[in-house]
């Protein structure tokens, strides 16, 4: 659809950026928190930095919502640790912890920028997993529950947006790279058990913040790739269709509808798979309306046909010139991912596509009809400060610049899309390459060869914000509520 105008966006979208609390917090062992699953995997990530620094937000809070707001936000999307509000399992709720998300929450609403808050990002408290052997064991759902609710009610009189579990899907895809998988003997059956345990806890969060909530709203944070079929030879749409179904529909259709797909429960059962379904279940997920579905989006993927012999896992992609050292996975009989010759990729080999976004937000509003909302979308790239100690990059800008015009798209095309928090406001610890891996509008001042050197004494440090002209260029076009584009965007739609 061509548009002889530059998009619109509605009056009130928030404009913001995004982040997680093990990400950018730091200050692991103070305010009374006790360590998460999260940390330990992330000093497996060696040579790059652990979490206990990162970006130090524990201690930067109010000059970094200060920064956000000369910046120009409406919005911040960030998540709560929960070994930082209950530190033990004697439930024990942390007056340090809800002090600490309490002031960030106050020095946010002082300066005009809506709470979007995760309540759980990948970071299960430590003394969970050694209770109840991760997301094994369906105790878990109730002890989740106890920790949403504390949560709304200690910060739902301020917050009124809020998201269940970040990307549950890719959790379940890549169990090994979160931490997921821990202590299953087999994988294969045990994701579809503990995604469903998932699922019972999302759907807990999202009945209790109605209940708890005066006017609050909750949906799931689903991670949204969308996949384009390699060729149109039909087979190669079908394992493309696959592939969507195996890394996010599936997912999508339990949260807006309340039940399972055709699809999965005939899967399950071609596949003796029990993913321990008990009576109540399927009325909790029912009773479970989520609001909106928030969406992270940053690429796309290529999908086609896998036959049944294809070997499985992942294989290396150092053809056509591409960087490569991704590796996509081979899903025998099922689909396999690959390379896109159409699209550019990033310093760490992920697809430059900004119209990924628009795709995502067309299909997830065809399918389910709701509102969305981005909490994440961004640029990875490794950067350093230049002589001047200041920061260019032109290539985030482009990125940004053009994904929020295929945004701004989505909107003309008819979707209903509420605000963009990209990821992320300051630099942050990425999931598996530390501080390496740079997405900020802001240039934390510190690398993971410091950190490391320093053996994370704080005190060697300089954890200094530089705005990056990403930063500029962004506050330009907030401040026209995505107007001022910085350049002419004439000629940019085909
Ligand atoms: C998202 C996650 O999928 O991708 C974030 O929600 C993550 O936690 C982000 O940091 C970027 O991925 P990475 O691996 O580059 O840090």
């Amino acid at each position: 659809m061509y548009y002889d105008h530059n998009p619109k966006f509605p009056e009130g979208f928030f404009w913001g950026a995004s982040s997680a609390a093990w990400q950018v917090e730091g200050g692991v062992a103070e305010g009374g928190r006790t360590p998460a699953i999260i940390d330990l995997n992330s000093k497996k990530k060696k040579p790059f930095a652990d979490n206990t620094i990162a970006a130090d937000h524990y201690h930067h809070y109010k000059e970094d919502v200060a920064l956000m707001a000369e910046c120009g936000f409406t919005s911040y999307r960030f998540s709560l640790s929960w070994s930082r509000i209950i530190p033990g399992p004697d439930r024990k709720v942390s007056e340090e912890g809800l002090a600490f998300y309490n002031n960030l929450i106050n020095e946010l609403v002082a300066n005009h920028i809506t709470p979007i808050v995760t309540l759980y990002h990948y970071d299960m408290p430590l003394w969970v997993d050694e209770k109840y052997g991760g997301w094994h064991d369906r105790a878990i759902i109730d002890e989740f529950e106890y920790y949403c609710k504390v949560c709304f009610e200690n910060f739902g009189d301020r917050v009124k947006y809020w998201l269940s579990i970040n990307e549950q899907n890719m959790q379940i895809v890549y169990g090994d790279w979160l931490g997921v998988s821990k202590g299953c003997t087999n994988w294969f059956v045990e994701q579809w058990q503990i995604n469903h345990i998932m699922n019972l806890c999302h759907a807990k969060a999202v009945i209790a913040c109605h209940e708890m909530v005066e006017g609050g709203k909750i949906g799931p944070v689903p991670g949204y790739v969308p996949i384009y079929p390699e060729t149109c030879r039909p087979e190669d749409q079908i394992g493309a269709m696959n592939a969507e179904e195996f890394t996010e529909k599936i997912w999508c259709d339990t949260y807006a509808y309340g039940e399972y797909s055709n699809f999965v429960k005939n899967y399950w059962k071609n596949n003796n798979i029990d993913p321990k379904i008990q009576p109540g279940d399927m009325e909790l997920l029912k009773a479970a309306k989520i609001d909106f579905i928030a969406v992270n989006c940053y690429r796309s993927n290529t999908g086609k046909f896998a036959p049944k012999d294809a070997e499985a896992g992942a294989y290396i992609l150092n053809a056509s010139g591409i960087k490569g050292n991704l590796k996509f996975p081979t899903v025998p009989g099922i689909y396999a991912l690959t390379v896109n010759p159409y699209v550019e990729y990033t310093d760490w080999d992920w697809e430059i596509d900004p119209s990924s976004i628009r795709y995502a937000c067309r299909y997830l509003w065809d399918h389910y009809h709701l509102p969305l909302v981005i909490t994440e979308n961004g640029f990875g790239a490794h950067e350093q400060k230049d002589a001047e100690g200041k920061v260019h990059d032109d290539y985030r800008i482009n990125f940004l610049r053009n994904t929020i015009y295929q945004l701004g798209l989505a909107i003309e095309d008819g979707v209903e899309i509420f605000g963009y928090n990209p990821w992320s406001f300051t630099d942050l610890l990425s999931t598996g390459n530390g501080m390496a891996k740079r997405y900020g509008l802001v240039y934390i001042d510190t690398t993971d060869e410091e950190q490391v050197a320093a053996d994370y004494d704080l005190s060697k440090l300089s954890m200094g914000r530089i705005r990056k002209d990403s930063f500029y260029w962004y506050s330009k076009l907030i401040r026209s509520n995505g107007q001022d584009w910085g350049t002419d965007m004439s000629g940019y739609q085909k």
